[in-house]
């Protein structure tokens, strides 16, 4: 199983703090079913500065820590990227892709709202040839006000992910109600642990996908993985057409 987002790399950003919970998280990653790791440290968010050589740097050492404790668990260099002014100014020297294929981009909002430019930062990465994938919008209170806005993202040729924890109701109600309507909606095609830790934050994957599967169908948890594993492998995947929500089915105003 592939985990495409997770804070698995210690000390360069709010995940482990040493070595010692880098392991600790490695074997909950392998007890949650997880084979492949994608770390993707912040970058550019106001606080946490990871530019991409200092990841795939972090990435080779790291494995060799694994190895050495024989842990089977291969972990990926990646990136969480915070939409930001000045990314395209830095984008070559400092923004990693996801598996460092050159195709996918890991973008977080910032956590208040969606500004603006979002459209012309997801026009410029579809010029590139890159794929931006929005980040845990269920956790995003301007998405929440209006969800709409990731269908039109979509359109332009975004994808989404939504965090595990939040399909099991860990980030509160509105968070997993509004998951909830966006896998329904065909508004989704990640989903991934943002695992930080062992235990506020830890790998739940496994548990979402059993969720989901109960919930909507086994179609739904197969779509998810097999996309984990294109992203992986740098390849395009298909998805279907979202469908936008209407503001009175989600329950939320
Ligand atoms: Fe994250």
């Amino acid at each position: 199983m592939v985990d495409i987002h997770s804070h698995i790399i210690p000390g360069v950003d709010d995940g482990p703090p040493q070595i010692a919970e880098f392991i600790e998280m490695a074997v909950a990653a392998v007890s949650n079913g997880i084979t492949d790791l994608i770390a993707t440290p912040h970058h550019m968010n106001g606080v946490y500065e990871n530019p991409k050589e200092k990841i795939r740097n972090a990435i080779r050492q790291y494995q060799k820590y694994l190895q050495n404790e024989g842990i089977p668990l291969s972990i990926h260099p990646g990136q969480e990227l915070r939409l930001h002014r000045d990314m395209f100014k830095l984008f070559e020297k400092e923004v990693l892709t996801l598996n460092d294929k050159g195709r996918y981009l890991l973008l977080e909002l910032s956590a208040g709202g969606v500004p603006p430019n979002i459209h012309h930062a997801v026009y410029e990465l579809r010029l590139k040839g890159i794929v931006p994938i929005i980040a845990h919008p269920e956790r995003n209170k301007g998405i929440e006000e209006e969800p709409n806005l990731l269908y039109e993202l979509i359109h332009e040729g975004a994808l989404v992910q939504v965090t595990a924890a939040s399909v099991l109701g860990n980030f509160g109600k509105k968070a997993k109600a509004l998951s909830e309507k966006l896998i329904e909606h065909h508004m989704v095609h990640f989903i991934a642990s943002d695992a930080h830790n062992c235990s506020s934050r830890g790998f739940s994957l496994q548990e979402a996908y059993r969720r989901i599967s109960a919930d909507f169908g086994r179609n739904f948890t197969a779509f998810y993985k097999t996309n984990a594993e294109a992203l992986l492998m740098g390849e395009k995947l298909e998805h279907q057409e979202p469908v936008p929500i209407r503001k009175k089915i989600l329950g939320l105003f």
